[in-house]
């Protein structure tokens, strides 16, 4: 029997070849009752002998008690982003710089070499490891500080939590770059559950995964089955790399899960057809990608070459152009939004575009209809760019068969039946009954929305359900909710009805100009409300104050004045606002000195795609602790906030020495 020191050595060992074996092969080679078996007999020894734990053991990637919030990490060498090339024409001119510079660098145009990666669409991450173990883990934040993920990085099982360097001795400090990415199926599974818990559902995988990676329980990301395809280095010491080539086999050696599919190509003919080779394949993949990364392979000429910004001139992201389709126009429904407006939306027979299956699109109003002269039955071009909501692009006309139904828009409200309105001017046609159903059920998701009343767990699918059994028929009734009604609701257990409960509590807190937002006035949004509060303070000013007066605050235009007039002349709307008040929502704003808050005087730029907050969110927080947001970097700007993707403003910031925040940093000045 060995001594337990050498036996747990002996499994942490074994533990991690099928690690390995599983999480970045793919290729396991034991059950998993088996490698259960090992976990436990390790855990048990672990238990036992408490001294023989130590932080790179398999039985301690989740351990730890959720986190406050995420702390921030320098990268010791910035995390670059990549120029883009949106066609072979821009890929071909990108090729020619690179080769001009390549000789005037000194290099013989034969040593030209690139390597070709996929692109994938997740997000970004850097590994640091001292003296080979995973010391930790950063999310790409601004390029220069990202926020401290160790912990939930920890959890993912391709994440090696040590170096073991078979041979020759691990790099005394390390970088380890990579995208972190939820696998499709995995992104599928996790929605449905969501659907099912009446929880609010990602958009897509990358929204996801950065959801799951920005998780403060490190337990609900390991729960999250996330991997990571690893790309690059960002500081090392300890060992000399001559190629790209060189340290991607390096990584894969050393078990980092590197793509298998990376190619190596000289000319840009070669190049052209490995992207097409993966475009043509992207539908088949286990995961999203958006285009194909090209490097310059050799890491001398890579410095040579340099950057210009973020953007080194040695790599570019070649992107796949929007992916389309063809498929049937079945018929055009109609939505009715919470204003009475009603949206036509394109019912689809069901298509691949790419990668995922689109059966609902977008179509903007009746003009665009006809302006694309779209019939029901036609055969159409589906587009689908990025994250946005497919699109019909286009009818095929020489498809038709004289059958197709140009389309009108209804006389009637589809939900109600009352006959709708047309304002002159305008191309939006209305349903004007403010008892319709469907009005009442969308202001009611509108209602519930973070930037409004935030009630989470309240999501639409919940919103639906509440209506179909008529326990909910305007937003004052989610107030009357009780554990009853809810418990009722199949899926619903103790705990999910105590929390919506609790949520719904919760929303009595908020802020008068998130209320006033939540009651969906029309063409009042989450920042005009806060304006109109600053004048009027309360819902019974808004209610004395007329259009005209209304219309007096600068940035507050007639059509908006007369559209909150109108609201708080119509008397359901007041007895909505009185009921609202009875049950304990703010219906004035708190006593604010003007600009008095910890930023007072301040002057904020925002830029970017911050991780959690959304611009308006971040510009309330900001406005609310007394500082100024602008739209453009200047010397009058204090901070800038950038996020991911900061573009030239960031620049800009850094030429004139404006100070850069991370979106950590600036809760940080909120006061956390
Ligand atoms: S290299 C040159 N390689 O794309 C250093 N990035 O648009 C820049 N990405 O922030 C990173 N797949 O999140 C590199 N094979 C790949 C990539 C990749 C996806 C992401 C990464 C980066 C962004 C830049």
């Amino acid at each position: 029997m060995p001594a337990p020191a050498e036996r747990a050595e002996e499994l942490r060992e074994a533990i991690r070849h099928h690690d390995y074996l599983y999480y970045s092969l793919d290729r396991p080679q034991i059950s998993d009752a088996e490698y259960d078996r090992l976990f436990r007999e390790l855990r048990a020894l672990e238990e036992e002998h408490p001294e023989l734990i130590s932080p790179d053991s398999p039985t301690q990637r989740v351990g730890v008690e959720p986190l406050e919030g995420f702390g921030q990490i320098r990268h010791l060498e910035p995390m670059l982003s990549l120029a883009n090339a949106k066609d072979e024409v821009e890929l071909r001119a990108w090729h020619a710089r690179v080769l001009r510079l390549t000789e005037q660098a000194g290099f013989a145009p034969e040593e030209l070499r690139f390597v070709a990666e996929p692109k994938i669409d997740g997000l970004a991450v850097s590994l640091r490891y001292e003296e080979g173990r995973l010391a930790s883990g950063a999310t790409r934040g601004n390029g220069v500080i990202g926020e401290d993920v160790s912990q939930n990085l920890r959890t993912v099982g391709a994440i090696p939590l040590r170096i073991t360097a078979a041979q020759g001795a691990v790099p005394a400090l390390l970088e380890v770059r990579g995208e972190i990415y939820l696998p499709l199926s995995a992104f599928e599974r996790l929605n449905e559950q969501r659907v099912a818990a009446g929880e609010p559902t990602f958009a897509n995988p990358r929204n996801a995964a950065a959801g799951s990676l920005r998780q403060l329980d490190p337990q609900v990301t390991a729960s999250r089955p996330l991997t990571i395809w690893n790309y690059g280095l960002g500081f090392v010491e300890g060992e000399q790399f001559e190629s790209h080539s060189q340290v991607l086999a390096w990584l894969a050696q050393h078990h980092f899960r590197v793509s298998p599919d990376v190619e190596t190509a000289s000319d840009v003919d070669e190049l052209v057809a490995i992207f097409r080779r993966w475009e043509a394949r992207r539908g088949e993949l286990e995961y999203d990608i958006d285009g194909v990364v090209l490097k310059v392979d050799d890491r001398g000429l890579q410095a040579a070459l340099g950057s210009v910004g973020r953007d080194p001139r040695w790599a570019v992201a070649y992107k796949f152009p929007p992916s389309t389709a063809q498929t049937r126009l079945r018929r055009i429904g109609i939505n009715v939004g919470r204003t009475g407006v009603l949206n036509p939306f394109a019912v689809l027979e069901p298509v691949q575009v790419g990668g995922v299956t689109v059966g609902l699109a977008t179509l903007h109003n009746e003009e665009d209809i006809n302006r694309k002269d779209l019939r029901e039955g036609d055969m159409v071009v589906v587009q689908r760019a990025g994250d946005v909501i497919p699109q019909v692009v286009s009818p095929l006309t020489e498809l038709r068969s004289g059958q197709e139904q140009p389309f009108r828009m209804p006389e009637h409200c589809p939900s109600c039946g009352t006959p709708v309105v047309r304002t002159p001017g305008e191309v939006a046609i209305r349903c004007p009954n403010p008892d319709c159903p469907q009005k009442l059920m969308q202001l009611v998701e509108h209602f519930v929305g973070r930037s409004a009343m935030d009630i989470e767990g309240v999501g639409k699918k919940l919103v639906h359900r509440l209506f179909a059994l008529g326990l909910v028929r305007d937003p004052a009734d989610l107030y009357d909710l009780r554990y009853d009604d809810l418990i009722a609701l199949e899926g619903f257990q103790e705990r999910s009805v105590r929390n919506v409960l609790a949520a719904i509590e919760a929303s009595k807190e908020r802020p008068f100009g998130a209320v006033l937002f939540a009651l969906g006035i029309p063409h009042v949004g989450a920042q005009t409300a806060e304006i109109l509060i600053k004048r009027f303070p309360s819902v019974a000013d808004l209610r004395e104050a007329g259009a005209g007066e209304i219309a007096e605050i600068p940035q507050i235009g007639n059509v908006i004045a007369q559209s909150v007039a109108d609201w708080f002349g119509e008397s359901r709307n007041q007895r909505l606002a009185e009921r609202l008040e009875g049950v304990g929502l703010r219906m004035r704003a708190e006593v604010q000195e003007e600009a008095a808050g910890p930023l007072a005087g301040r002057t904020f730029v925002i830029t970017g795609t911050l991780p959690s907050l959304s611009r308006e969110e971040a510009t309330r927080l900001i406005e609310r602790a007394g500082g100024k947001v602008t739209g453009s970097v200047s010397g009058k700007a204090d901070y800038l906030v950038a996020g991911e993707n900061p573009g030239s403003k960031l620049e800009k910031a850094r030429s004139l020495g404006t100070a850069v925040l991370s979106e950590h940093a600036l809760e940080e000045l909120l006061g956390g």
